[in-house]
């Protein structure tokens, strides 16, 4: 094990109570042994500066991530992991890792990670929520508009060499003022989302596991049965987390209940909607036009059905792809896992439980 020293240990270290963490973590006359971590994927420099000024990082620098073998094997002997949503970390990966005790997803979902056995083996996990609301919010208001009113298409037209004159019946596309959007999923995304439609004039109806009533009222959204949100709405937008009761929440008997005209966004993720479902509906027309940022599995194959169809815009999961966003994301996951590895409580802790808060 390569051992590198730090001067002086940082003031507010504590070690965590239930762990002894003697044989990983060992203060020598003033200096301090750093602690090793593995960071699947080159970050932000200032979130990169700020986890090598606490750490031994082991940074992998390709553009795709690390395979499966990389990541069990570096995760082997590391006190601390910075992973990404295309990360599995899994019950296997942590049977593998006896140190590991702070998980640093840099995203907001969280479902690349086995939180539940992370919680079993007390180690902390820490996401990235709120600084990507609004960009998120932004984007999925960019797909919802460009769905509506055919801004690829267009453009695929005018390179093409499709734009002859200009024509009155070209290219029609639907109006998003006035119209109803529905929005699955009314949590800090719904929300942001709702906020933007409302300035757009649009009736907003949503559906939610629990009914939020302050939200409803500071709004002016409402309430709808999931079935009657499907039947009602101009514009189906998603954010809900991928959970077992998520998983295809969007497939065939759903895409049957909304109106022909209807534009899908999804700005989730791509297990929420069958994807082969969503490729009838939109070739048979039960619904016009769906807009995705997100999709099962990603990427999408090039040669997956649902890219034949020119009713369908997809984007690369870069809903929350602002630099600003992108910057402050990484440097949230930096500061979590440094306040995991000195067993603090991190920023945003998914399962603060393990270090003794609910
Ligand atoms: C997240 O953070 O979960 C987003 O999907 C990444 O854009």
């Amino acid at each position: 094990m390569t051992v590198r020293f730090q001067q002086s240990a940082p003031a507010t270290f504590k070690l965590a109570q239930e762990k002894d963490w003697s044989s990983t973590r060992i203060a020598i006359r003033g200096f301090q042994l750093r602690p090793k971590v593995y960071v699947t994927r080159l970050l932000p420099e200032v979130a990169m500066e700020r986890i090598n000024s606490f750490c031994d990082a082991d940074v992998w620098r390709g553009e795709l991530p690390p395979s499966r073998e990389v990541i069990l094997r570096k995760a082997r002997d590391v006190e601390g992991l910075v992973c990404l949503l295309t990360d599995k970390i899994d019950a296997e990966l942590m049977s593998e890792a006896p140190n590991l005790r702070v998980i640093s997803n840099c995203a907001a979902g969280f479902d690349n990670i086995d939180i539940a056995e992370a919680t079993k083996r007390r180690i902390v996990v820490g996401n990235t929520p709120d600084v990507l609301t609004e960009t998120t919010a932004d984007f999925t208001f960019a797909l919802m508009m460009a769905a509506a009113r055919r801004v690829v298409e267009g453009d695929r037209s005018v390179r093409g060499g499709g734009w002859k004159t200009w024509g009155p019946m070209i290219l029609l596309g639907q109006d998003v003022h006035g119209a109803t959007l529905g929005i699955v999923g009314l949590g800090r995304i719904g929300a942001a989302v709702a906020r933007r439609a409302k300035g757009f004039g649009m009736r907003v109806l949503y559906y939610s596991r629990t009914r939020r009533t302050e939200v409803e009222t500071e709004l002016g959204v409402r309430y709808a049965e999931f079935d009657r949100l499907l039947g009602e709405s101009d514009f189906i937008t998603l954010h809900v987390n991928l959970s077992r009761e998520t998983f295809h929440l969007i497939g065939k008997k759903q895409f049957e209940k909304m109106k022909k005209t209807c534009v899908l966004v999804n700005t989730s993720r791509g297990q929420v909607v069958d994807n082969m479902a969503l490729y009838e509906a939109l070739r048979v027309g039960s619904i016009a036009f769906a807009a995705l940022d997100v999709t099962e599995p990603e990427p999408i194959p090039a040669d997956h059905p649902l890219l034949t169809l020119q009713n369908l815009i997809i984007t690369p999961h870069i809903a929350s792809a602002s630099m600003k966003t992108r910057t402050e994301m990484a440097l949230i996951a930096a500061e979590n896992l440094i306040a995991g590895l000195k067993g603090e409580l991190p920023l945003h802790a998914v399962n603060p439980e393990v270090l003794g808060h609910c």
